[in-house]
């Protein structure tokens, strides 16, 4: 059978075959490992691995492992911290702060084990995400000549000199225009601007003004968008608003290769878009996940969230006591709005194939239901 075409500029800078790209997602190693990356990758999309929980060596590993399955070009999204300003960069010197400066969020924490019978069992590596820790991830994806590097949070602009030596593409993340903005300033090749619609950290705007007025506003670099996009006709319609392709995290969370529990991915499939809100309990940041019965609790207890790190370390270690007792149902399920449209798990390369066929049969079909002429 020929495959079908759709091409865009992305194709040529990424050297991929469609414009479509798996976002990089963190959830300390499960969201994105390299089976799925190299899934997407040889179904001719670009696998991003995201490695921001990781460390240097557990990301230089992945990467490896990646090039093992397949000789496509992939990416890594890292977070790069903006400023952690005076928080310590350990994560015992995290919780130190904590029970020193804000013993009842603590309390708060150690309530929400007891009520829900969970054992205490804190994070066991000493790691936070510090501007040093990025560093060394960032040294390793160099190292590693990957092809593609993208920045999830902070500034890339330290990195694009050195990258663009070696070939590499850098992307940055926006949420609104003035960030896309910065990116172009910083030199990027490509901005991805990602929608409130989306899953994980997210901002206020939709995705469709959003990449409206970024397309416009930072040309000549382009857009590639994200939020809620979960099938072909949402990857037409970001095609249209001028996007040269789509980042897509929700959809692939489903995907057999993806390294979540299927109990969590079935939590996806059945979800509606309107179970999946914004919190800021889970890192400090607004973050959208499936609701549930913690992050409800926070909202009651009339608690601020804390900045990250702090906010994070915190439930970090209710996470992983969570985890430890097999609890997803209380578990931070990161996902976005586009979500309610996922109908089934299967494998990454089923996915990407209804992706592309649903994109050109959107495509064609538009002429046929709408009349235009000039
Ligand atoms: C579970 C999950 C984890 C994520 N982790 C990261 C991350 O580590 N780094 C990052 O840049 N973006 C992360 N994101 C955001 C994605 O890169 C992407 O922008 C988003 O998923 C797009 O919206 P969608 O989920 O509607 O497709 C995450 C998203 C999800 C759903």
């Amino acid at each position: 059978m020929t495959r079908p075409v759709l091409r865009s500029e992305l194709c040529d800078l990424l050297k991929i075959e469609y414009p479509i790209m798996l976002a990089g997602m963190g959830v300390w190693g499960m969201g994105t490992p390299p089976e799925l990356v190299a899934a997407v990758s040889d179904a001719g999309g670009c696998g991003v691995l995201g490695g921001s929980a990781l460390s240097p060596e557990e990301v230089r590993r992945r990467i490896q492992r990646v090039r093992q399955l397949t000789d496509k070009p992939f990416g890594v999204d890292l977070l790069l911290p903006a400023s952690l300003a005076a928080a310590s960069t350990t994560r015992t010197g995290v919780r130190e702060e904590l029970r020193n400066n804000h013993p009842e969020h603590v309390a708060f924490m150690h309530s929400l084990l007891e009520r829900f019978e969970l054992t205490p069992s804190p994070v066991e590596n000493d790691i936070v995400n510090s501007d040093k820790y990025a560093e060394a991830q960032i040294e390793v994806v160099l190292e590693e000549k990957v092809p593609i590097f993208a920045a999830g949070l902070g500034d890339p602009a330290r990195i694009v000199p050195r990258a663009r030596d070696q070939g590499m593409v850098v992307i940055g993340l926006a949420g609104t225009v003035r960030n896309a903005e910065r990116h172009k300033e910083a030199g990027v090749d490509l901005i991805v601007c990602q929608g409130t619609e989306g899953g994980g950290h997210t901002g206020r705007v939709s995705t469709l003004p959003l990449v409206a007025e970024a397309v416009t506003s930072v040309a000549p670099v382009p857009i590639v968008a994200a939020g809620g996009i979960s099938d072909g006709r949402g990857i037409a319609a970001a095609l249209t608003l001028g996007a040269i392709g789509v980042w897509m995290g929700s959809a692939f969370l489903v995907a057999e290769e993806c390294g979540l529990p299927d109990v969590v991915k079935d939590e996806l499939v059945e979800g509606k878009a309107s179970d999946f809100r914004i919190s800021e309990s889970w890192t400090g940041k607004s973050l959208r996940a499936k609701h549930n019965v913690v992050s409800d609790a926070w909202a009651q207890s009339g608690l601020p969230s804390l900045p990250t790190p702090y906010q994070r370390v915190l439930m970090e270690d209710f996470l992983s006591a969570a985890q430890k007792a097999g609890r997803w149902d209380l578990y931070m399920n990161a996902a976005g709005q586009g979500t309610g449209m996922l109908k089934q798990r299967r494998p990454a390369a089923d996915i990407m194939a209804d992706l592309v066929s649903g994109t050109v049969q959107a495509l064609t079909d538009t002429p046929n239901r709408v009349e235009f002429a000039q």
